[in-house]
């Protein structure tokens, strides 16, 4: 993590900046995000395409972090976004990145997100199922207007990743079996309010146990194109999804090379325009969630530590028994002995459980720990449970930074529910 360096007076630093610095005049818990990461990800998954001899786009998939600040430094590197609801599309658009170059994902769009993304000017929809071909070609058919449509399909590939994201299995919700894609390609091609413009599968995310599933996934891809193009169908691009993992703790997930190798070895000879949907490889690595320490607390046989953040700022531990790794970001502290610590919010659930047995040295109140890799599926995934506010976010720019989120305010929390006069009033 090249952005990350643990400095001798500073501590922690991400780029020019101190990290308490930043915890200093906004507060924690806070996430903090590199640009320069990010646009060094980006240019990075760029450069393995087109070493690869690729004609290829990346759409970053918003889901992963939908900042306004990050999207718009990946936009302005060329990024362009998969979206995969209105807020979404409203947020790559209000961050300047052109419809053209935003792809619309999901198995349960309605017809208000499908007119939105049409009157837009969306790249390309990609469809789920038959149900929704029909109800993309009407949408569009009432608007006159032709939808440029791409079919997911499911090519029942295991890839080998955690169950809840896993998605290119048969028994998961997405896409359309593999078996019938000629009949529903040849379908989308007959309907008034549809232009069919290729294929798309995503498997799933934090992959990181070889090229197999993605190969075989690309290799279905490459074989249904060919033999819909064989009939005359027209294949104008082809989507690859996201889905590549990156290193939390020890995993060796491919590098870009490999998957841009694959790609070419599997789709390359159709000779076909690539797109690829990554969210986490590009942002995660990028982002820290920066926390306090509350306090800490000697149980029976533990030390807990207990920080102002909480499940409901980062779930990825409590939802998917995910590891991040912790760093506190006090000068000293990264040299001080460590002993197991468990890292806990102040959440009222055994869940809200960060890290187990961690090594730590002694964090007291107010010591500063940043979660790392904290970039994608981060801030996404946040709540208010336990009426916590939502964090704070903040961009990094070398040595400049700036507030992109405030923390948002406790009244904010309130301010929209509605109390019915005829409750009365309280006993
Ligand atoms: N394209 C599609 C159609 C997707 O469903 C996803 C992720 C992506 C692209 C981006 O995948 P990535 O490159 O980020 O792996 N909340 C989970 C991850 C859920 C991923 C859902 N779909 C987590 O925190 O691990």
């Amino acid at each position: 993590r090249p952005h990350l360096k643990a400095h001798a007076l500073d501590g922690l630093v991400m780029d020019d900046v101190p990290l308490a610095q930043i915890a200093r005049q906004v507060g924690t818990p806070t996430w903090v995000y590199s640009a320069a990461t990010l646009r060094r990800r980006y240019g990075t998954l760029r450069d393995a395409l087109e070493g690869a001899g690729l004609t290829a786009s990346v759409h970053f998939a918003a889901k992963a972090n939908d900042s306004l600040a990050v999207l718009r430094v990946l936009g302005a590197e060329g990024a362009g976004a998969d979206v995969v609801s209105e807020g979404e599309l409203l947020a790559a658009r209000a961050a300047g990145i052109p419809a053209r170059r935003i792809v619309f994902s999901g198995v349960g769009k309605t017809e208000r997100e499908i007119a939105l993304a049409l009157r837009e000017g969306i790249l390309q929809i990609n469809a789920e199922s038959a149900e929704e071909i029909e109800r993309i070609s009407s949408v569009a058919d009432a608007m006159g207007l032709t939808a440029p449509v791409s079919l997911r399909i499911n090519p029942d590939v295991d890839a080998r990743t955690h169950a809840k994201i896993s998605t290119g299995l048969a028994e998961n919700k997405f896409g359309i079996p593999y078996t019938d894609a000629p009949a529903l390609y040849a379908r989308m091609a007959s309907l008034p309010g549809i232009r069919p413009v290729g294929l798309a599968v995503h498997i799933g995310s934090q992959i990181t146990e070889g090229m197999a599933g993605f190969r075989a996934a690309y290799a279905r891809v490459a074989e249904m194109a060919q033999a819909l193009m064989g009939r005359g169908l027209p294949v104008e691009r082809l989507d690859c999804g996201g889905g590549l993992g990156i290193s939390y703790r020890d995993e060796a997930p491919p590098s870009p090379a490999a998957l841009a190798g694959a790609i070419k070895a599997t789709l390359g000879p159709l000779g076909l325009p690539v797109m690829l949907e990554p969210g986490r490889w590009i942002a995660a690595p990028a982002g820290v969630l920066l926390a306090s320490v509350v306090l800490q607390k000697r149980g029976a046989n533990r030390r807990f530590v207990i920080l102002d953040a909480a499940m409901n700022d980062l779930v990825r531990p409590a939802m998917y028994e995910a590891w991040h790794g912790i760093l506190p970001v006090a000068p000293d502290a990264l040299h001080a002995p460590a002993s197991p610590a468990d890292v806990v919010g102040p959440v009222c659930e055994t869940g809200d459980t960060f890290a187990r047995g961690r090594a730590l040295p002694d964090l007291p109140p107010g010591a500063l720990v940043a979660f790392l890799d904290a970039g994608a599926y981060g801030a996404t995934m946040s709540s208010t449970y336990n009426a916590r506010p939502l964090a704070a976010e903040v961009l990094v720019d070398g040595h400049r930074w700036a507030v992109t989120r405030p923390r948002q305010p406790l009244e904010a929390l309130l301010a929209h529910q509605v109390v019915p006069d005829w409750l009365g009033t309280t006993a």
